[in-house]
């Protein structure tokens, strides 16, 4: 479907493998890419970066307005850039996951993230897969494709490497998973399937067969609506 727009919208909790596979998802498509965690993530850096207060919300707000950001649209190489600096790798850091919410809830700052994300989306002419927590409801309500993966709270904390039941540290890291998972959905429920969004619950499915079901679900409600 050359020229044609399509738009796959994906949210869903972190640990849901929701990056990995929408990137995969976007290369068989041959769609661009657009990862919008990490622009919050790019926001928190930049912030920290300049030694602001989290809490100063109009702060905040004034600093996602003036962000220098360059973020990847291709799903064949990652890379998030703020001013000359090459975040790619700092922004993943538990320091940055670890106050990234305090921005992410900032009001102000998503109306500005979300006009970058919506003009990057006309930009690639609408074909492109977009993936976070608002994508389906608030981003891209319009997209052809939007759909939720979810798993559950065991094989989310797997996934990273949580063995639930074992060392006091893996207790404080999936304490540390569902807290962030509880602040994130204040601002955007993607927890539940808005009207209309298709649910891909991957808790027993491995990465491979997540992404065959993801493509299936873009066949069905693009070419057997
Ligand atoms: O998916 P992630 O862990 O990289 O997301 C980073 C943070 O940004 C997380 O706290 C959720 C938030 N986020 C959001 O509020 N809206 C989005 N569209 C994407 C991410």
């Amino acid at each position: 479907r050359p020229g044609k727009s399509l738009v796959v919208a994906i949210d869903g909790p972190s640990g849901s493998g929701k990056s990995s596979v929408s990137k995969e998802v976007a290369r068989r498509l041959k769609l661009a890419y657009l990862d919008t965690g990490a622009m919050y993530r790019a926001l928190t850096w930049f912030c920290l970066q300049n030694g602001m207060d989290l809490e100063d919300r109009a702060a905040v707000e004034a600093a996602s307005k003036a962000l220098p950001l360059e973020v990847s649209t291709s799903p064949q190489e990652e890379y998030v850039r703020v001013g000359g600096d090459d975040v790619t790798l700092a922004i993943r850091e538990p320091a940055i996951s670890a106050a990234v919410s305090a921005v992410a809830t900032t009001l102000g700052a998503r109306t500005e993230l979300i006009r970058r994300q919506r003009e990057l989306i006309e930009k690639h002419h609408r074909r492109m897969v977009v993936e976070g927590r608002d994508i389906t409801t608030v981003v891209a309500p319009g997209a052809e494709v939007r759909m939720l993966l979810t798993a559950s709270e065991e094989a989310r904390l797997r996934r990273r490497g949580i063995q639930l039941g074992g060392s006091q540290n893996a207790e404080q890291l999936a304490a540390q998973v569902t807290r962030r998972d509880a602040k994130d959905s204040t601002v955007v429920n993607f927890t539940t399937a808005a009207d209309g969004v298709v649910t891909l619950d991957s808790s027993d499915l491995d990465f491979d067969e997540t992404v065959q079901a993801a493509l299936d679900i873009v066949d069905t409600v693009i070419n057997h609506p």
